[in-house]
């Protein structure tokens, strides 16, 4: 049996296309490996968001070459892959720097591996086109194996590409315009995910709460639609969507924050600055305020949401006034975690051509003062459950022997100790001490034995 070694960069969405391929090539009789120096068929499945992303690829295909070499010196071929996003914003220059790619395919085309790969056997093949047909009609579903090996939560993809066209964002041209899967689709990916024991859903898109897909009667469902369809259905406990865009965040999705049970009290929402100057020079079609008010309304419907947000530091012309701004906004709301990065200049896009550039060292130091705060934040947040009684979906063992390790509502990882217990149990732990990522608890109660 031939084996695959698939290496995903940035997020979720590459996971789960990662997945995905990993069902088609097991059609195709690749078993996946973990070890690159044994396979087959190496696959990068590539991120393009920032430069130092990007440029891992390069350095990544050197490694890969150099295992092609040693692999083809012992008489065995390797074909290398580069899927995801630099290979639809890179194309054939992949081919000009590393040689060694059989394959260059865009997110939108890799349901075409096995053809690809086939016809690379004359020379290497570039597929960057946006396609006529959904890549998803044309993907196996994953067997029971895979699903069971995948664990008790699972990213279902219901949403791709993004309309926004925030002026520093590479996402519109490398995962292309806004499309919403139809929501039948939906409920028997996630009735099969549920019907293997899966527990937790997580929706992914870029833009996942401007989900508008095709509903079984012909009408347009909205995200909070969808969700109170899937938590109808039987084994499904928990759901999540990520990631959001303030804009997008209409009422019905704010309601269903207060009367879904299933829906977990966690969100996503970037907000990328604090100051409304540079959201307009970002065209992100908020203020600080509007901001502000969406979490409030939230607030009020789900108390103690762990709110979570990504920010970009230094984006062209931000002064130190700006900045202010966005730590001021960190200090009102309060988050539960962030993502913070300094801002890459992303080749296309509106901001990187912008003559007013913050130098380096002026980003690297205000970078530095914001994750301070958020790190603060987040600290303080974790602190504020000890002594609080919380349900914790088990996905694995924990670290030391006779402990589990799962996940809060709020998304934090949380160990205890039990040895009757099993994945996919929910359990009541109290919180008795948070420290470093984890929260540590004692079992109050076991929850119930799902059967899968
Ligand atoms: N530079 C830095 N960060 C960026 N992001 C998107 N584009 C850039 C860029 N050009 C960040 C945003 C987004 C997250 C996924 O990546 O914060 O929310
Ligand atoms: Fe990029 Fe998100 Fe803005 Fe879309 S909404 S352009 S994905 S940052």
């Amino acid at each position: 049996m031939k084996k695959v070694f698939v290496k995903s960069y940035g997020c979720q969405a590459n996971v789960y296309d990662a997945e995905r391929m990993t069902d088609l090539l097991a059609g195709e009789g690749y078993r996946e490996t973990n070890a690159m120096e044994d396979a087959d068929l190496v696959i990068l499945n590539t991120c393009h968001i920032r430069e130092k992303a990007a440029e891992k690829v390069y350095s990544e295909l050197g490694r890969v070459r150099d295992i092609k070499l040693v692999r083809a010196a012992d008489g065995h071929d390797t074909k290398v892959i580069v899927a995801g996003c630099v290979a639809q914003a890179e194309g054939s220059e992949i081919l000009r720097r590393a040689p060694q790619v059989d394959v260059v395919v865009g997110p939108q085309n890799y349901h075409r591996l096995p053809d690809l790969l086939q016809r690379s056997r004359a020379r290497s093949v570039v597929d960057t086109e946006f396609p006529i047909e959904d890549k998803f009609d044309h993907l196996p579903k994953p067997t029971r194996a895979q699903i069971v090996s995948r664990g008790v939560s699972a990213f279902l993809t219901i949403q791709e590409g993004c309309d926004k066209f925030c002026t520093f964002c590479v996402v519109p041209y490398t995962r292309g315009t806004e499309m919403s899967r139809p929501v039948a689709r939906l409920i028997d990916e996630a009735t099969r995910l549920a019907e293997a024991g899966v527990r937790e859903l997580s929706l992914i898109g870029q833009n996942v709460n401007a989900y508008h897909g095709e509903g079984p009667d012909g009408s347009v469902w909205s995200l909070s639609r969808l969700l109170r369809r899937l938590a109808e259905i039987p084994g499904i406990a928990r759901l999540r969507y990520t990631t959001s865009h303030p804009r997008d965040m209409d009422d019905a999705l704010i309601l269903t924050h207060g009367d879904l049970p299933a829906l977990m009290p966690s969100l996503h929402l970037p907000v990328q600055s604090g100051s409304d100057r540079i959201l307009a020079a970002m065209n992100r079609q908020h203020t600080g305020d509007d901001y502000r008010r969406i979490i409030a309304r939230i607030r009020q419907r789900q108390p103690g949401i762990a709110v979570s947000s990504d920010f970009i530091i230094g984006f062209p012309g931000e002064t130190d006034a700006d900045f202010d701004e966005t730590l001021n906004l960190v200090s009102d709301i309060g988050f539960a975690f962030s993502f913070s990065f300094k801002y890459s200049p992303r080749p296309g896009t509106p901001a990187a051509e912008r003559s007013d550039q913050v130098p380096e060292p002026v980003k690297a130091e205000r970078l530095a003062r914001l994750q301070k705060l958020l790190e603060t934040q987040r600290v303080a947040y974790n602190q504020a459950t000890v002594g609080q009684t919380l349900d914790v979906l088990i996905e694995k063992p924990g670290r030391l022997a006779g402990q589990m390790a799962g996940k809060s509502p709020y998304l934090q990882p949380v160990q205890f100790d039990s040895d009757s217990l099993t994945v996919g149990q929910i359990a009541t732990v109290q919180i008795v001490r948070a420290g470093g990522g984890s929260l540590f608890g004692d079992l109050v109660k076991a929850g119930d034995r799902v059967a899968a």
